[in-house]
């Protein structure tokens, strides 16, 4: 047999296994039974009464995704900023007690359990309050501003027992669920390499936020607002886009590395922090007395595989991670979920045995077929396989639904204190090994991240 006859005959039967894999490629609408199927009856005596600290963009935004969620009722809200009560009793639909201090919702004995979606810098002393009071907790990510925050934070919460969940709600949504899935099912192979983006490119994406019109000292409670970062004058630009400063955020890896890092974690059942980190990246464009880079690229050890986390605020990207294992290769991009297999069948040499003489290349390949009888075709099972969510589907209500369970239930969520805890770790090598210009090395013995 000649080469070419060999290749046709084996092109025929690849051929025939690829129809059979393109066949079996499929899109799946996944469906959201999560929330319906929680606890769609919850009785009077069951149900969550809750507060809302921080009333800004993400806090109207959960208070919305709320009014889906069965079994639970707010009661309160507070912000800083007054308008911001307008916006969050309308975003409730109801007139709550509205306040600019959130002491006074946790001393009041009708609130169960608080969302403390304030800026970053004060997560740790309204958390460490609530726990004191004995509020269960939904704190949006990141979870610390500082490697020490989140350690106090975990102490708090478990001397007091309360129930906490983290705000990353990819934790919670069915993609993702599928995604693990998938991972856990060995269909990946060894997963030695995980690569994960968030571009955009806009000036919301780059937290230009606009000032509102009636922002003042009147409106707005700046003294409170500083808390223990340094004293500067009323700053209006400082206190909307906060995102921007270290004394207040910790710049794009505190807002998109976490949720990245929460969704590899959460889907590849990571419970360690990453080793080291080396960061890279520069400010390109929004040059507008920012503190932090528009454009940070990591490189995280793992012990079980490497980790490239990216975010550029110039140019559109979308959201991915991608997981490239052994036997398959699975992708993330926005709302769809791709797994594609790979013909890891056993292949004859087809480049350097052209460097060889015709004979001795035909008596390779004919031997070579001999020893591998070829398997009949690729299986369903190893074809494409596209998973995407409903229109309107939302986990920031699944993410809700599990927390106000586990009020209930009193069983941890699954974005724990101490998951929450790695996450922002994360952050804080990749911000750490950037500023410094140097390798992050995470000493978790002594529970700091150190140089090189
Ligand atoms: N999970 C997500 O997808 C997601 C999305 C956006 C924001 N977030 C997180 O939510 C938090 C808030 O972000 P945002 O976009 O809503 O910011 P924002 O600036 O719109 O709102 C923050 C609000 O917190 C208030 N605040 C600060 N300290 C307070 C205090 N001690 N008492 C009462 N109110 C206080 C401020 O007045 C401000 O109105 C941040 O931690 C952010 O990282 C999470």
């Amino acid at each position: 047999m000649n080469n070419s006859s060999w290749t046709r005959r084996r092109f025929m039967q690849i051929g025939t296994g690829a129809a059979l894999a393109g066949a079996g490629a499929k899109l799946t609408l996944l469906e959201p039974t999560r929330l319906w199927g929680a606890s769609p009856n919850v009785s009077s005596s069951d149900t969550v009464r809750f507060a809302s600290i921080g009333t800004g963009v993400r806090g109207c935004e959960l208070l919305k995704a709320s009014l889906i969620v069965p079994g639970i009722e707010c009661v309160a809200v507070c912000d800083l900023y007054d308008s911001r009560h307008l916006a969050a009793q309308e975003s409730v639909k109801k007139n709550v007690l509205a306040t600019r201090n959130y002491k006074e919702i946790l001393d009041r004995k009708d609130v169960d359990a608080v969302i403390i979606a304030v800026t970053d810098h004060h997560h740790r002393r309204v958390f460490l309050d609530a726990c004191a009071a004995g509020k269960d907790i939904y704190c949006e990510k990141p979870m610390s501003h500082t490697v020490e925050d989140g350690f106090a934070m975990i102490e708090a919460a478990q001397k007091a027992n309360r129930m906490v969940q983290i705000g990353s709600q990819r934790v919670s949504s069915i993609l993702y669920a599928k995604a693990k899935e998938i991972y856990d099912s060995g269909r990946l192979g060894d997963v030695t390499f995980i690569e994960a983006y968030w571009d955009r490119n806009s000036a919301s994406g780059a937290w230009v936020y606009p000032i509102p019109p009636d922002a003042s000292e009147q409106t707005i409670d700046w003294n409170a607002f500083l808390e223990d970062a340094p004293k500067r004058p009323f700053d209006p630009v400082r206190f909307f886009r906060w995102r921007c400063f270290s004394d207040y955020g910790e710049g794009l890896a505190g807002d998109l590395f976490v949720h990245l890092i929460s969704g590899i974690h959460f889907i590849t059942g990571t419970n360690t922090v990453a080793e080291r980190a080396q960061s890279s990246g520069g400010l390109f464009r929004w040059k507008d007395g920012r503190d932090f880079p528009d454009l940070i690229d990591t490189f995280y050890d793992y012990p079980n595989f490497r980790l490239a986390v990216r975010c550029n605020l110039n140019n559109e990207g979308g959201e991915f991670i991608g997981f490239y294992g052994t036997k398959g290769t699975m992708i993330i991009k926005d709302s769809t979920l791709t797994y594609k297999p790979q013909d890891i069948r056993p292949q004859p040499e087809s480049y350097s045995i052209y460097g060889w003489p015709e004979q001795m290349r035909n008596e390779y390949l004919e031997k070579w077929q001999a020893d591998h009888p070829l398997p009949l075709s690729f299986t369903a099972d190893e074809g494409v396989e596209t998973y995407t969510v409903p229109t309107g589907y939302s986990d920031v209500s699944d993410h809700q639904a599990n927390f106000f369970n586990a009020v209930r239930s009193r069983k941890k969520t699954v974005e724990n204190e101490e998951f929450g805890n790695r996450a922002a770790l994360g952050c804080h090598l990749a911000n750490y090994a950037y500023f410094n210009k140097t390798i992050a090395t995470w000493d978790g013995a002594a529970r700091k991240i150190t140089r090189g």
